[in-house]
């Protein structure tokens, strides 16, 4: 058997059991689509969104890229924060890194990767320069990447809120949360670091006041 076959052999037997132990699953699930979270998180296959949540499909909308990058003119992630938060109407938005990240690590590194994968490491790297003291005051490679890691989720939260589509969401029905967590490759467990509830401060210069 081809490893491909495997998967599609897997996924008839997963159908298989999950009408036996609940006939009615796939109809209620084609009709209702309606998660309370959107998850970005890194395309990493070692942190998939629902396993490490134990939640159901159904629960969670999902975006993946490398190093769960928010980028403003990334128009497949904004067209998931717009749909996610103005039609699925999601009160939860959550960035997941994880320790151990190799975009993240690849971007502590001086390698060319060849224009595309530079380009979206390039992104990384400014986080660096933004917190360049207190990332290289860590001696420790380890720890200074597992720092980068926190800083970029942080980060990326931020730039969630500079968006437009958050802030009118935030002014016109308050919500959602933002969340900033952190996966643990060694434990699998998560560590929530940082939330911007509605209505937290926006640097001026972000802030839309015509919304
Ligand atoms: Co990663």
């Amino acid at each position: 058997m081809k490893p491909y076959e495997k998967l599609l052999l897997e996924n008839k037997a997963w159908a298989r059991e999950m009408v036996e132990e609940d006939p009615d699953y796939f109809n209620r699930l084609a009709h209702l689509q309606t998660p309370e979270f959107l998850w970005i998180g890194c395309s990493d296959s070692r942190v998939p969104a629902n396993e490490i949540t134990g939640t159901e499909p159904g629960e969670i909308f999902v975006h993946r890229n490398i190093a769960n990058l928010v980028i403003h003119t990334d128009v497949n992630l904004l067209s998931v924060l717009d749909y996610a938060v103005n039609h699925l109407k999601v009160n939860h938005v959550i960035v997941c890194g994880h320790y151990g990240c190799g975009g993240i690590k690849a971007a502590m590194g001086r390698h060319d990767y060849n224009q595309v994968l530079n380009m979206w490491l390039r992104n990384i790297k400014d986080v660096y320069r933004l917190y360049q003291q207190e990332l290289d005051s860590i001696p420790d490679e380890e720890a200074r990447a597992d720092k980068l890691v926190e800083l970029n989720v942080k980060e990326q939260v931020l730039k969630l809120a500079k968006t437009s589509i958050i802030q009118r969401a935030w002014k016109t029905r308050n919500a959602p949360l933002l969340h900033g967590w952190v996966y643990g490759l060694k434990d699998g467990i998560i560590k929530s670091l940082f939330d911007m509830p509605p209505g937290s401060e926006i640097n001026p210069i972000y802030a839309y006041d015509d919304l």
